[in-house]
Order: C-alpha cells, then sequence, then structure tokens
C-alpha cells in the first residue's frame, strides 16, 4: 500500500501523516547514532589524569632575587614570576583606583592564590603572554623600566602594563593573565 506522499496531511489539516511518522523516527535513529559515534571522541579529547598533572609545575621562589623575575614554561607558554620591590607594591596598591584602569583589578585581586586564599605580595605570577596579539613584554632591562608605569612594555605595538601586569596603555584590551596557583610552603608555589 502506498504512503500519501503529496501532502503532509491525511485529510485532516495538522494530522501527521505516516510518512511524516516516518522521517520522524528515521531522523531520531540518525541523531542517536551520531552522538554514539561522537561520544568516543569527545571523550578521547579530553585530557588523562596523567596529562593534567603533568600539566601543574612547582616552582621555588627563593630562587627569584627580590627585584628579579624568573620566566618559566607551563603548559607549553612563558610565566613570569616576578619577586616584587617593596615600591613595586607600593606603586601597584597606589593605582589601584586610577582611572585609566580599563581591566579593573586590585592588586590584592592579582595576587590572590586560586583557592581563594590571600597570596603574597611580593610574588606576581603572570603569563608572559601580551593580551594584544601575544608578544612577550619586556619587563625592567639594565637601563630601567620600558613605559611609563615601571612595570612590562610590549615591543610589537607598544602595550604598557604596570607592577601589579595590568594594561595601562596601547592597543592591549586585558591584563596580563593570572594563572591557576596555590602555595605549598612559603617558598614553594604549585602552578596549574
Ligand atoms: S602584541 Fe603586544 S601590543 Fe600588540
Amino acid at each position: 500500500m502506498e504512503l500519501s506522499d503529496s501532502s503532509h496531511t491525511n485529510g485532516h489539516e495538522g494530522q501527521p501523516t505516516r510518512r511524516d511518522m516516518l522521517h520522524v523516527a528515521t531522523g531520531a535513529i540518525a541523531a542517536g547514532g551520531a552522538a554514539m559515534v561522537a561520544w568516543p571522541l569527545i571523550n578521547q579529547m579530553n585530557p588523562a589524569a596523567d596529562t593534567m598533572a603533568l600539566a601543574s609545575i612547582e616552582f621555588d621562589l627563593s630562587t627569584v632575587a627580590e627585584g628579579s623575575q624568573a620566566k618559566v614554561m607551563w603548559r607549553g607558554a612563558p610565566l613570569f614570576i616576578r619577586h616584587r620591590t617593596a615600591e613595586e607594591i607600593a606603586r601597584a596598591k597606589k593605582d589601584d583606583s586610577a582611572p585609566d584602569l580599563r581591566d579593573k583589578q586590585t592588586d590584592e585581586q592579582r595576587t590572590m592564590q586560586s583557592d581563594g586564599k590571600a597570596g603574597k605580595a611580593q610574588y606576581l605570577i603572570m603569563q608572559a603572554a601580551c593580551t594584544h596579539l601575544g608578544c612577550i613584554p619586556v619587563g625592567v632591562t639594565e637601563s630601567g623600566y620600558l613605559g611609563d608605569y615601571g612595570g612590562w612594555f610590549c615591543p610589537c605595538h607598544g602595550s604598557q602594563y604596570d607592577t601589579s601586569g595590568r594594561i595601562r596603555k596601547g592597543p592591549a584590551p586585558l591584563n596580563l593573565i593570572i594563572p591557576p596557583y596555590v602555595y605549598l610552603s612559603d617558598t614553594l608555589v604549585k602552578i596549574g
């Protein structure tokens, strides 16, 4: 027997034909099959627990002298770990309420641990990637700080970051990004 194929109604306005029902059923089966194929693929893309463990690093902060900065690799990209001077900290806190902060964060927020506990003001840990197009900004050099804010200067297009890594001038839209970290002791930090 031939099913109606010339209309989506069977003579009763708004009532689905058997053909409509077959389309719906076929579509549901196809969607279910696609989901079954997609799940193993998606599941394979999730990082394994051992990979995630490797994604964390521990760093001995006692190796960074006050007024200097270490550059360490984390998840394939560089981080800055700066041991700030009292003057740098004071300047960062003084600028907490500066009107030109375009990505408003206080210095206390920027040094907070990822578990929400207070951090250590002397250590600033940030991703070393300008938030404009990803160049590595320059911190203090032998001739002093480049730029007007005592922090970091991006040589690519001139973005300037202050001593808290906050964007103050230039095309970058956001502060230098703070990675998740917690202190394991006074001198040991776990990043990631
Ligand atoms: S990449 Fe830093 S200002 Fe453009």
